[in-house]
């Protein structure tokens, strides 16, 4: 343990947990020197003396210590359990801290917080990221994917660093740009978890489709690595095709067969969907997989409710592998309607916020490195810088071909399920938001007369320019003045 209080360090990370252990040691496997704290003080004698053995890292005994080590400006990362663990640490560093200092949070913060602290930091002269890392524990050793957002001002002293560790994608653009103010980093590492949520629950819509159409765990396993090989090319069908053909040593079965079908969530899913209904955005193929979470964790309901239910069998197809075609073309076509999804809501929330987002660059950040990387993401980044202020990315000529080309699978995919008692609500919703997208005509016109009737909420004519607004007295009862109080 050092505390001779040469400043030497690059960067100062608290928390070594997972997350921070590892990004310390790709830090330092970059050539960076990195000083290292923890809250229990003995991990960090536990870390230098064991993994940063040899390395560019030193370990600090206490907060003043960490800060003595580093060079200015000062650059301290947490790498702590999100929530009241930041705002605890920010309160006790401030005070050991200068002006032009940051604060650096690589946690899963809400993109509240980071707003919050971004603005309570400036006002004491002290720069704040709220950064999103993805990764995992590996991406996080060997380069993670970086979303850095919060005062630009600290940008130029953290970019050289967190460049140099991010993953590379197209021989050496990193998986790390600039985001955008205040909490734009957290908000877009929050759409990426919602958008990992909606793709590995349509991958598991696949998967249940498959094994219903008669393939067993390893035979479904061989079919997502061949689809692995085209235009689904990504980790998340990748290690699906590696889970499948898994055996338990304790029972010589696949071992997918003999995992407890009840899903965990720590929340950022959750998160992402409640921005989706406060944003106004129809993420609702997002919000279907939180939900389909939920239900799986109804397990023992589920089992009772089983015996009582019942629904119609589903039908081997006639032809097994034009079927697996038919679902492949269904799972891409939804993955494009649920990234068109989380691309609307950046854009919609970046609007209220008065954020400007670069999609063509977030779609590269989500490249590589990350839990959602995929070919498919070169495609969105080519979308977006050909068309910065695309509304949506259904429309692109890419993506329009693309669903053009696969909705008559999807359609089929869907039905086939719906009949067969198949539960496929992100395929479905996808669908939906693709058939609703596309339709210059709703029935919220009925919504519209239904609000008037009961509420005298008013309504807008087709005959008439937008935003001049009509009240109707539907039953000769109700008065002829019309509500103002609420527009909801
Ligand atoms: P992971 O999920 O990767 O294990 P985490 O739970 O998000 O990590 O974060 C764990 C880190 O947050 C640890 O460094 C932990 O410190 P300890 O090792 O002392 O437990 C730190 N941490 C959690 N809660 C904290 C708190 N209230 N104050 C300070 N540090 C805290």
């Amino acid at each position: 343990m050092t505390s001779d209080a040469a400043a030497q360090a690059d960067i100062g990370v608290i928390g070594l947990a997972v997350m921070g252990e590892n990004l310390i040691l790709n830090m330092a496997s970059r050539g960076f020197t990195v000083a290292a704290f923890n809250r229990t003080v003995s991990k960090v004698t536990a870390f230098t003396g064991g993994r940063a053995v040899g390395r560019t890292i030193v370990g600090a005994g206490s907060l003043e210590d960490l800060v003595a080590l580093l060079k200015p400006p000062r650059r301290v990362m947490l790498m702590v359990k999100a929530g009241a663990a930041v705002d605890e640490f920010i309160t006790l560093l401030t005070p050991l801290l200068a002006p032009g200092d940051i604060i650096i949070d690589g946690g899963n913060s809400h993109p509240a917080d980071s707003t919050r602290r971004t603005r309570a930091l400036a006002e004491q002269g002290l720069l704040f990221i709220g950064t999103g890392v993805s990764g995992g524990e590996e991406g996080a050793l060997t380069g993670p994917s970086i979303m850095p957002g919060g005062n630009v001002q600290a940008w130029p002293a953290v970019q050289p660093i967190f460049q140099a560790i991010a993953a590379k994608v197209d021989g050496g653009a990193p998986c790390c740009e600039w985001v955008g103010p205040e909490g734009a980093g957290h908000f877009v590492k929050m759409v990426h978890n919602g958008i990992e949520y909606a793709d590995m629950q349509m991958i598991a819509e696949s998967y249940q489709l498959l094994r219903a159409a008669g393939l067993s765990a390893p035979e479904a396993g061989a079919v997502f690595a061949r689809w692995n090989e085209g235009e689904l090319h990504s980790y998340l069908i990748e290690i699906t095709a590696d889970i499948l053909s898994k055996v338990d040593d304790v029972t010589g079965q696949p071992l997918v067969d003999v995992i407890l079908d009840a899903a965990g969530q720590k929340g950022t899913g959750k998160w992402t969907s409640v921005a989706a209904l406060d944003a106004g955005s129809p993420a609702a193929t997002i919000t279907e997989a939180v939900y389909a979470r939920a239900m799986s964790a109804l397990k023992a309901e589920r089992v009772a409710a089983s015996a009582v239910l019942s629904g119609p069998a589903f039908a081997a197809p006639a032809d097994r592998e034009a079927f697996v075609e038919q679902v492949r073309q269904a799972l891409y076509a939804s993955k494009i309607a649920a990234y068109a999804q989380g691309f609307q809501l950046l854009h919609l929330s970046a609007q209220d916020a008065g954020w400007t987002l670069d999609y063509g660059q977030i779609a590269q950040m989500w490249r590589g490195g990350c839990i959602i990387r995929a070919a498919f993401l070169d495609r969105i980044k080519d979308a977006y810088d050909a068309q910065p202020a695309l509304a949506n990315l259904l429309i692109a000529p890419y993506f329009r071909d693309a669903v053009h080309g696969a909705q008559g699978a999807w359609r089929e995919t869907v039905a086939a399920a719906v009949r067969g008692g198949v539960p496929v609500p992100a395929f479905s919703s996808a669908l939906a938001y693709f058939d609703a997208y596309r339709s210059a005509a709703l029935p919220a016109n009925l919504l519209q007369a239904q609000r008037d009737y009961f509420g005298a909420h008013t309504y807008e004519r087709t005959d008439r320019p937008r935003g001049e607004f009509f009240h109707t007295n539907w039953t000769g009862r109700g008065g002829n003045t019309a509500s103002t109080t609420y527009t909801a």
